[in-house]
């Protein structure tokens, strides 16, 4: 009786003392581990807002602003460039562009005219180094870095930019990759402003001639494709190019062709289509290019001077075989069409 009595008071007591140290021992334990996770998570955390930068996606909750429309909300951004602080500026939208564009369809003196404005980087034509656009990966890295506003060109406006872009000629990897591009373009809200010429026998002329200056260099010996003066754009405009007759046609058209291949590849991107010929003709148009990117409307300016301006029939060697080889065909306006003076 007493034994059982004593085992029981035992085996009663017993129970009574372990799960009290167990209980220290596992409340000790669970401080411990709740210190250790604290610590991991605050590790977390901090990496994670690392890696949120080097991948350029952007915290956009706090600077949204309550009154804007719906559909305009996917071409805000609000970047966090890793190489400096956007500051008091940090919850002004950018919006992303592209300018796509030939070579010689007037997008250098289109840039500078964008550059004019306070809050407009354009980066040139940054894919003219082949490295930049060798593969769709170097294509998209060089964007992204770009749209973060981490890419210096003198164009760079930094902390106060409202609308970051680059100009691009659909010769360098845009035709090629057009469905990556056109999907990370979507993905990312950027716009698309295509600028081609209306007068592409004026374009191609333009082209011979530049290729032409290339090694020539007229002007004392150094090579340029835009001229600040009117007198530099004399000296370039001396020499005549002659054209193939037997070219001139199908290399307008595989032109023309090119430029409306390169609209309907981009057909789920926002974008407005400029002609050369209305922005130098029509002032009204480069307000409504500053409406597309959302600007603040300013006066935009540019230095720079045409090179060829005056009848066509002037600036071609061979112009009665031209006019030959044009005429009766859909291009035949091209011949007498010219510019109103600027
Ligand atoms: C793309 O090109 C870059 C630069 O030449 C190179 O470093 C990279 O390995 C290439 N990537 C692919 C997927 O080919
Ligand atoms: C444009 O730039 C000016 C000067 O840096 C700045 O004060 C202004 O907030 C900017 N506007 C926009 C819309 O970003
Ligand atoms: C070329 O050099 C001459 C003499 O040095 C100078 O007078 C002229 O202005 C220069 N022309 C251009 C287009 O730079
Ligand atoms: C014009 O181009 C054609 C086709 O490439 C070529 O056969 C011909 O020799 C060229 N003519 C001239 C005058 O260069
Ligand atoms: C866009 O163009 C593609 C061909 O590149 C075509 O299949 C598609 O139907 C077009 N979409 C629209 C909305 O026009
Ligand atoms: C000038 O451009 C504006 C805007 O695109 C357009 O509404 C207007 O009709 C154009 N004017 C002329 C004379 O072409």
């Amino acid at each position: 009786m007493f034994e059982i009595e004593f085992q029981d008071t035992l085996a009663i007591k017993a129970p009574k003392r372990s799960p009290l140290v167990l209980r220290t021992v596992v409340l000790l334990f669970s401080m411990v581990c709740g210190v250790y996770i604290c610590l991991i998570c605050l590790k977390q955390i901090t990496t994670h807002t690392k890696t949120k930068l080097l991948n350029f996606k952007v915290v956009n909750q706090p600077c949204q602003d309550p009154d804007i429309e719906e559909s305009e909300i996917p071409f805000m951004h609000y970047p966090d460039p890793v190489t400096f602080s956007r500051e008091e500026c940090a919850c002004n939208p950018v919006r992303y562009f592209a300018i796509l564009s030939m070579q010689r369809s007037g997008s250098g003196w289109f840039e500078t005219l964008l550059n004019s404005h306070v809050n407009v980087s354009s980066n040139g034509e940054i894919f003219s180094v082949r490295d930049r656009m060798i593969n769709i990966s170097s294509i998209v890295n060089t964007m992204d870095r770009v749209y973060n506003l981490d890419w210096f060109t003198s164009a760079s406006k930094n902390a106060c930019s409202a609308a970051v872009g680059f100009k691009w000629m659909l010769n360098q990897g845009l035709m090629e990759h057009h469905n990556e591009i056109a999907e990370y373009f979507k993905r990312n809200g950027v716009s698309a402003i295509f600028l081609f010429r209306r007068n592409l026998l004026r374009r191609m002329i333009s082209l011979l001639a530049n290729s032409y200056d290339k090694d020539a260099k007229l002007l004392n010996g150094t090579h340029k494709s835009h001229v600040h003066s009117l007198a530099e754009a004399n000296i370039l405009a001396k020499y005549k190019p002659t054209l193939n007759s037997t070219l001139i046609l199908p290399q307008l058209k595989q032109i023309e062709q090119t430029a409306a291949k390169a609209i309907e590849y981009f057909n789920s991107t926002r974008r407005i289509v400029l002609y050369y010929e209305d922005l130098i003709n029509n002032r009204t148009k480069l307000r409504e290019v500053q409406e597309f990117l959302w600007l603040p409307y300013r006066e935009l300016t540019s230095r720079q001077v045409k090179i060829h301006s005056g009848p066509l029939s002037k600036q071609v060697e061979n112009w009665n075989e031209v006019e030959q080889a044009l005429k009766g065909t859909s291009y035949e306006s091209f011949l007498h069409s010219d510019y109103f003076q600027m």
